[in-house]
C-alpha cells in the first residue's frame, strides 16, 4: 500500500513539474472560435447593468468560473492550492480540488488539500478518479474525502486513455457505471462526473445522468492533453503511442453541443482549452452553466497569487465585456444571443429502428430524433428525418389522440382499405406467402410522404409548441427503420 501512495503522490508531483515545464497542449481545436456573437453598436444596456452572478450546488457565485481540478497531495501543491483558493474566494469563483486518492491513503497530506478555510464561501469540490471505484475506494473512503476537505460536491473524473498511457495505470474501467450509480445514490452529496481533456459524447453524459450525476464537466480536447503530459514522463515504445494521442478526443465545443442538445436541463461544466473572456462566453452560449480553467490557472498561480488573480480578473472583464456589446444583461440573456457558427457545412446521418402497432398508428418519435440530432454534433441546420419503408410515412403534427382518429379516418376515406391492383396477387410475380393486401397503405404513404424536414436552432430541433416529429404506420405492426441525417454547422 505505502508503494502505492508513493507512486501516486510522486506521480502527482510529476503531473505538476510536467505541466509548468513543458508545452503540453493538445493538437486539437477546442471548437469554440468557431462561433461568433453578433457585435451590438446598439446594446442598450449600461455595462453596470450586466450581471455575472450565478448559482452552483448551492451557493451564490460572483461569475461563473471554475478553477478546475488539479493538485494537491504533495508539497509543491500546497501553496498552488492555496493561491487558487484566496482567488476563488476573491471572484466568487468555484474550485476543484486535484485527486484525493493520496489523502484517502496517507491523511498527514492533508494541509496540502485543506482549503475551505481560505474559501469559505465558494462551491469546493474533492475529486477522485472514477476507476478507483473499481480499486477498492468504497463509498465510505469517498464520504470521508469530502468530510475532510469540507467539501461541498465529489468530481470523478474519467481518464481511460491517461490512465493507458502510464505503465502501471488503472485501466479496469468494466462495470464502472453501475459503482457510479451506486456512489451517487449514497454518498449523500452531488456526484460530478468529468473527463481530463478528451470530452465526454452524448452517450456517455445520458449514462452519466441515468446514474444520478449531479452535473457534468465535459473536460473536452483542445487545451492540456493528459496524453502529452504523460509522454514526457515516458521512455521507450509507450512514448511513442502517447505522442499519437495528441489531437485525440471531442472538441470541447462539439461535446457541449452533444450533451447540452440531448440533456437540457443537466447541470453542465465547459473546460478543456478555454483561455479567454470571449471563449468562456461561448461555451456559455452553448449552454454551459459554468465554465472551467485549469491549465493556465495554474502556471498563473505558480507565479503566486497576484498573478493567478490577475488571470480572473481578465477572464471576469473580458466575459463582462462580450456580455455588454451583444446586450446580455445577464446569464440567461447571453445563452439567447445571436451566435453564427462559421466553417463548412457538413452531413452526417444514423438510423434507428422501432416496433410499431397496427396502423394506421401515430408513433412519436421526436426525442429519438433530437437524441440523433445531439449525437451528431448539429448546432444550426436542419434534419431530413426519412422512414426507409414505402408503407410507412414521416410526418409532423400534434400529439393528441382524438386527431389521429381524425387522420386514421381521413386516411381510410382517401384510400379505403380495398380495391387496389397491388392486392391482385395473381397478377404479381415473386410475391412471398405471406404477402399482405396493403395497397392501401401504399396509396396513404404517397399522400403522407416518407421525409420531414426540422429547422435545428442552437442544437434543439426548432418545433412548435404543439409540433412532434411523428412515424405513421400505415400497414401491419412490425419493425421500422427511421433515419436522421442532418445538414449544417
Ligand atoms: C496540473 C494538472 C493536474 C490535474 N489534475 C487533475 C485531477 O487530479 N483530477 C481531475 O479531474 N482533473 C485534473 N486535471 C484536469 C483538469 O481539471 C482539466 O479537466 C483539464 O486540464 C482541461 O482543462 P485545461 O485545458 O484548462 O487545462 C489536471 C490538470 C492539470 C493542468
Amino acid at each position: 500500500m505505502a508503494a502505492t501512495v508513493r507512486s501516486s503522490s510522486s506521480r502527482k508531483a510529476d503531473h505538476l513539474r510536467i505541466n509548468l515545464a513543458e508545452d503540453v497542449s493538445s493538437d486539437s481545436p477546442t471548437g469554440l472560435d468557431e462561433f461568433h456573437f453578433r457585435h451590438l453598436a446598439l446594446p442598450e444596456i449600461d455595462l453596470s447593468d450586466v450581471q455575472l452572478a450565478t448559482d452552483f450546488l448551492d451557493r451564490r457565485m460572483a461569475a461563473p468560473f471554475l478553477i478546475s481540478c488539479m493538485t494537491g497531495g504533495t508539497e509543491a501543491a500546497q501553496p498552488i492550492n492555496r493561491a487558487l483558493a484566496a482567488v476563488a474566494q476573491r471572484f466568487g469563483f468555484a474550485l476543484g480540488l486535484g485527486s484525493g486518492r493520496a489523502l484517502l491513503e496517507q491523511p498527514e497530506l492533508l494541509p496540502t488539500f485543506d482549503v475551505r478555510d481560505l474559501a469559505p464561501d465558494v462551491p469546493l469540490l474533492a475529486n477522485l478518479g472514477a476507476v478507483q471505484l473499481n480499486r477498492g475506494v468504497t463509498v465510505d473512503d469517498a464520504r470521508r474525502l469530502v468530510d475532510l476537505l469540507r467539501a461541498d460536491a465529489l468530481v470523478l473524473h474519467l481518464n481511460p486513455l491517461q490512465e493507458s498511457l502510464q505503465p502501471s495505470g488503472d485501466v479496469q474501467f468494466g462495470g464502472l457505471l453501475e459503482r457510479i450509480e451506486t456512489l451517487c445514490r449514497t454518498l449523500g452529496v452531488p456526484v460530478i462526473a468529468k473527463e481530463v481533456g478528451f470530452g465526454i459524447s452524448e452517450r456517455d453524459a445520458v449514462r452519466l445522468a441515468e446514474a444520478g450525476v449531479h452535473a457534468i464537466d465535459v473536460a473536452g480536447a483542445g487545451g492540456t492533453s493528459w496524453s502529452e503530459v504523460e509522454r514526457h514522463g515516458l521512455n521507450g515504445p509507450l512514448r511513442d503511442v502517447a505522442a499519437a494521442f495528441r489531437g485525440w478526443g471531442t472538441p470541447t465545443a462539439d461535446s457541449l453541443v452533444q450533451v447540452r442538445g440531448r440533456l437540457p436541463r443537466l447541470p453542465l461544466i465547459a473546460s478543456g482549452g478555454i483561455r479567454n473572456g470571449v471563449q468562456a462566453a461561448v461555451a456559455l452560449a452553448l449552454g454551459a452553466d459554468i465554465v472551467g480553467v485549469a491549465g493556465p490557472m495554474l502556471r498563473a498561480a505558480a507565479r503566486g497569487e497576484d498573478a493567478a488573480g490577475d488571470l480572473a480578473a481578465e477572464l471576469v472583464e473580458t466575459l463582462r465585456r462580450v456580455m455588454f456589446c451583444t446586450g446580455s444583461s445577464s446569464l440567461e440573456t447571453l445563452r439567447q444571443a445571436p451566435l453564427v457558427r462559421h466553417g463548412e457545412f457538413k452531413s452526417a446521418a444514423v438510423e434507428f429502428e422501432l416496433q410499431t402497432g397496427q396502423g394506421p398508428s401515430f408513433h412519436d418519435v421526436t426525442e429519438r430524433v433530437q437524441a440523433s440530432v445531439a449525437r451528431l454534433g448539429l448546432f444550426d441546420g436542419v434534419v431530413v428525418v426519412s422512414s426507409l419503408h414505402t408503407t410507412a410515412a414521416v410526418v409532423v403534427n400534434e400529439d393528441e389522440p382524438l386527431l389521429h382518429a381524425d387522420f386514421t379516418r381521413f386516411l381510410n376515406r382517401l384510400a379505403p382499405r380495398s380495391g387496389y391492383e397491388h392486392d391482385d396477387l395473381s397478377r404479381r410475380q415473386e410475391v412471398s406467402p405471406d404477402e399482405p393486401l396493403n395497397g392501401h397503405s401504399h396509396c396513404q404513404q404517397l399522400l403522407l410522404g416518407q421525409t420531414t424536414v426540422v429547422p435545428v436552432e442552437r442544437g434543439r430541433l426548432r418545433l412548435g409548441p404543439w409540433q412532434r416529429v411523428f412515424l405513421v404506420e400505415l400497414d401491419g405492426c412490425r419493425p421500422r427503420r427511421v433515419r436522421v441525417q442532418t445538414l449544417g454547422r
